[in-house]
């Protein structure tokens, strides 16, 4: 029968090489899907030219699905990141994060499993920045009433199909009494439908400072842009770090996996680096295909491999290649 194509972008840095493990790692556990490549790099941005190739966008609009290895987001002048084009042009409007305790991987506490759900195409990601004057500048925080419902309805259902227990909506309205306001009001509004998720609310330096004290209070978490962007490392942070944890970007038609740790340049083309965030993102896309038993068995194989620590990559303090890891994950297949 016909197999789903799915659109991999290898990225630049490590990108490639991950992006290798995820397609041996997918071969041997045969999965029911063909690539399709396309080599978007933050390298080959030619200026007055589109920053992605319009034929790798429409690959990922007609294929539905996609996995993505991390593209460079040089700081500073000049071109704006392809991350924040990729998602802006697909209208991949929510983006989830799991961060769960991984068995083998010491950390402060035991039992974490926080989702962070974030809205992904607005608030202060819409590059509307501007010098008023010399020594002003201005960038502005965009948040409208159809992107705040649309996140916290992605949010809620994302519980409910889940079956999570608690949706919190991470905020600072106090200050920010027009967009967070509005945030909030949408997040309280949508509470009301879902009766059988508990609803709370939460000021962001609190959620910040419980989370590194109590994480155990937080379930899923919906949050604007940036603050998604910053409390979601900090959550990834409680449980081993950006290079374990998963990332689904998602649009009404349209997923997008993704690595969300650095392209790490000082290792790259070494084989030396940890796969498993691609792997993870790759294994939620798998879900969203409704390959779960794909899903279940890759998944379970990279943590019984973490957790038994004989074939760790070097940032998990082990010395094994990128290449050596991911056939220890296949052996377990
Ligand atoms: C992420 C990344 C991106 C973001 C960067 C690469 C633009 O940090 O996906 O979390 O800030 O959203
Ligand atoms: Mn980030």
């Amino acid at each position: 029968d016909a197999l789903h194509t799915v659109v991999l972008i290898p990225g630049d840095g490590i990108g490639p090489e991950i992006s290798e493990a995820v397609k041996k790692v997918f071969a041997a556990a045969r999965v029911p899907i063909q690539w399709e490549e396309h080599l978007i790099s933050t390298k080959n941005v030619v200026p007055g030219q589109d920053l992605i190739p319009s034929t790798a966008l429409d690959a990922i609009r007609r294929h539905g699905y996609g996995i993505k290895g991390p593209l460079e987001t040089p700081i500073g002048k000049g071109h704006k990141s392809l991350n924040l084009t990729l998602r802006q042009a697909l209208g991949l409007y929510a983006n989830v994060r799991p961060c769960r305790t991984v068995p083998g991987i010491r950390t402060k506490f035991d039992h974490v499993d926080v989702v962070t759900i974030r809205e992904n195409t607005e608030g202060e990601y819409v590059g509307l920045e501007h010098e008023v004057v010399p020594g002003v500048v201005e960038s502005l925080k965009v948040i409208t009433r159809s992107a705040s419902e649309r996140g916290a309805r992605f949010a809620f259902e994302f519980a409910r199909q889940n079956k999570r227990r608690r949706v919190t909506a991470v905020h600072k309205a106090s200050v920010l009494k027009l967009s967070d306001g509005m945030f909030l009001e949408c997040c309280r509004r949508t509470a009301k439908e879902y009766p059988d998720i508990e609803f709370r609310e939460a000021l962001i330096e609190l959620c910040c400072g419980y989370l590194i004290s109590q994480p155990q209070r937080y379930d899923v978490l919906v949050l604007t842009n940036l603050a998604g962007d910053i409390v979601s490392d900090l959550a990834a942070g409680l449980v081993g770090g950006l290079g374990l944890t998963a990332s689904l970007n998602k649009g009404e038609h349209t997923v997008l996996a993704e690595a969300v740790h650095g392209t790490a340049p000082d290792i790259a083309g070494k084989d030396l680096a940890n796969p498993t965030a691609l792997l993870l993102s790759a294994v939620m896309m798998l879900r969203e295909m409704n390959l779960h038993d794909h899903a279940d068995r890759i998944e379970r194989a990279i943590y019984t491999v973490i957790k038994e620590g004989k074939n760790l990559t070097g940032d998990l303090g082990g010395k094994a290649r990128c290449s050596e890891y991911t056939r220890a994950i296949i052996d377990k297949l």
